[in-house]
């Protein structure tokens, strides 16, 4: 136990100094290697793919835990809704060799758009994304697919074109028209037959869990009661159609009024008025998974590299003592991630905060405290840099962050 927690002080897991001194000379092909085993250590054993289901606090596959261990690509979609770029869909979820990659399952009303009306949907789009569930299937790879996004403003357009009085976007969890905009649309996804594998995404074991809404605020009512009516109707909704699968709700994790005690974990004063709150939104009957985010570079903007990496511990252990000890249930941190774009941290930083991030799960998990995981926000094959937000990872130019994976890999299975 000593030993443990020395190693684990240190940021590394404990295994063997020789397996631990080769680390920075493996090649590029060996790390990648060692990566497949994570989505493969299911199927060596077991020949069928069988849902990720949760029980408790814990995820179980195949009669064993399963440890998310993940990803971000959120343009998987659109690039395979064109022959150009195909093949960059492939390359992501091949060379990733990560075991979950969350995806985004929508796009409305622009370029090559899902959905391209209220209740229209192309049919060539919908076609690319279960081109991109059947490639995450021959990879062994889950998904996490998200069926909004918080930035609400093309249903509220639909909206208003068609006649609805609405005054502000934060409209969407509330305007029954609208609501029935993203019902009708989540009912299409879910019932969908991949095209590719003649199975329909509801029966389909790739999927992982979905998402109800990606960041979603509601600062309208810093109550929380709205966005809780929403997320309540939109849980029960979806298990309706799909009792099954997994549900998140893809909230950042800010604490609310339900617990005022807890709203000093905050980054700020502003997110406790966001109108969510990670208590209250993970008791909605039907929500299975806790999810929050870190971006500790955009919430806390004028602070110094140390406190940033002293909140996400703090962030880290609160939300995982919450959802082992109050909620009962895993805890997915969703996505993670230093930009680097504004040159303001460097990728000794960025390596630092995904250690912090990986090994305070980690401790959490070996402990028997939690179930869940981490996913990386944003991992990239090369020929995708021009989608790069500042947060990418691209494979073939970051070697030490690979291995960095590698480790949490190795870390996770011993
Ligand atoms: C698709 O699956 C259904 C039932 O699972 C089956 O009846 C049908 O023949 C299959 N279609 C094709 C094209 O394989």
């Amino acid at each position: 136990m000593e030993a443990h927690m020395n190693a684990r002080a240190m940021g590394m897991c404990p295994i063997p100094p020789s397996r631990s001194a080769a680390t920075p000379r493996l090649h590029l092909h060996h790390l990648l290697l060692l990566l497949a085993l994570a989505s493969d250590m299911e199927d060596a054993h077991h020949h069928h793919w069988t849902m990720v289901e949760r029980r408790g606090t814990q995820l179980w596959a195949s009669g064993r835990p399963f440890i998310i261990h993940g990803f971000n690509t959120y343009w998987l979609m659109s690039f395979a809704a064109d022959q150009a770029t195909r093949l960059r869909v492939t390359a992501a979820i091949a060379e990733a060799g990560l075991n979950v990659c969350c995806t985004w399952a929508f796009s409305d009303g622009g370029y090559r758009a899902l959905q391209t009306a209220p209740f229209h949907y192309d049919e060539d789009v919908f076609r690319a994304l279960d081109f991109v569930v059947s490639e995450a299937r021959r990879h062994n790879m889950r998904l996490i697919l998200s069926l909004y996004y918080g930035g609400k403003a093309q249903c509220v357009r639909w909206g208003k074109e068609a006649g609805l009085d609405l005054t502000s976007e934060d409209d969407f969890f509330s305007d029954p028209t609208i609501k029935s905009y993203y019902k009708a649309f989540v009912e299409a996804v879910v019932t969908r037959i991949n095209t590719v594998m003649n199975e329909t995404y509801k029966d389909d074991p790739t999927i992982l869990a979905w998402e109800l809404i990606n960041e979603p605020r509601c600062p309208s009512d810093p109550s929380g009661d709205t966005l809780q009516a929403w997320i309540e109707e939109m849980a029960s909704y979806v298990k309706s159609i799909d009792p099954v699968h997994l549900l998140e709700i893809g909230i950042e994790g800010f604490y609310g009024p339900s617990i005022p005690e807890l709203l000093p974990v905050n980054p700020d004063e502003y997110s406790g008025h966001a109108g969510t709150d990670f208590i209250r939104n993970h008791q909605a009957p039907g929500i299975d998974l806790a999810s929050i985010h870190v971006y500790s570079d955009i919430w806390l903007p004028h602070s110094i590299k140390e406190n940033h990496l002293q909140f996400v511990d703090k962030w880290m252990q609160q939300h995982i003592d919450d959802a082992a000890n109050l909620l009962g249930m895993p805890i997915v941190v969703g996505e993670f991630g230093v930009s680097v774009k504004d040159g303001k941290f460097g990728n000794e930083f960025c390596e630092d905060f995904m250690k912090t991030i990986y090994r305070i799960f980690l401790s959490s998990w070996k402990e028997g405290v939690i179930g869940g995981g981490c996913l990386l926000w944003q991992l990239f094959p090369e020929g995708a840099e021009h989608m790069d937000d500042g947060y990418a990872v691209i494979f073939a130019k970051s070697p030490s962050t690979l291995s960095l994976l590698a480790n949490h890999l190795r870390c996770l299975e011993c």
